[in-house]
């Protein structure tokens, strides 16, 4: 599996406003989050979508953002604390091989996976590391990009999943994106 981490600088530029005209991180993250939830977001970046996350699961809530790279989490947390939203949000880096998800074992409602699992060393591992932090029911909303992640590349991933246990239930339409939507079943 290519496992091409993007360069830190990059964050700048995924969190550029204009991206929004594209992919609105209100609009995607609506369907599947509500206040009070346990959320996980791997590979966070910058943000883009943990602020929309963090601001919809409110103070009850939770949301566990882990990235490999220190610069993102580092502009990820000023960005956090400047929206006011810190203190709801466990922003951390992790080694590239383990999310170090111990201590969220079956208590995650929902995971935005969202251009990331294609950097990651194994797919196989990220799905059962994400999988056993799930709750039964708890739901993986897992988005690629079309181009450098082809057709058969993210089957591969879909079968990945499959394997951790997580079932396919819906292909939700994001713009320049390939997406699924899993569920834990047990
Ligand atoms: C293309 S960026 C996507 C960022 C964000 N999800 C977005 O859509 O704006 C991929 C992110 O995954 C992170 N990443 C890459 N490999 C990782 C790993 N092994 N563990 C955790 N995060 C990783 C990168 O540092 C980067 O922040």
């Amino acid at each position: 599996m290519e496992n091409h981490t993007c360069p830190w600088w990059l964050g700048y530029i995924l969190i550029s406003p204009v991206r929004r005209w594209l992919q609105d991180p209100a609009a995607i993250v609506r369907p599947y989050v509500q206040e009070g939830m346990t959320v996980f977001e791997p590979g966070p970046g910058m943000g883009f979508f943990t602020l929309e996350l963090a601001r919809r699961v409110g103070p009850g809530g939770r949301v566990v953002a882990v990235d490999v790279e220190p610069r993102m989490i580092a502009a990820l947390k000023r960005r956090l604390e400047k929206a006011g939203l810190h203190d709801r949000t466990d922003a951390r880096v992790s080694p590239a091989d383990s999310m170090g998800l111990g201590d969220l074992r079956g208590k995650v409602d929902f995971t935005l996976a969202f251009f990331m699992v294609h950097e990651m060393p194994s797919a196989e591992r990220f799905f059962a590391e994400a999988a056993e932090a799930m709750k039964p029911g708890g739901t993986l909303l897992l988005v690629e990009p079309p181009g450098h992640v082809k057709k058969e590349k993210f089957e591969d991933e879909l079968r990945a999943a499959a394997r951790a246990g997580l079932t396919l239930t819906d292909r939700p339409t994001i713009r320049r994106s390939q997406t699924a939507l899993l569920k834990k079943i047990a």
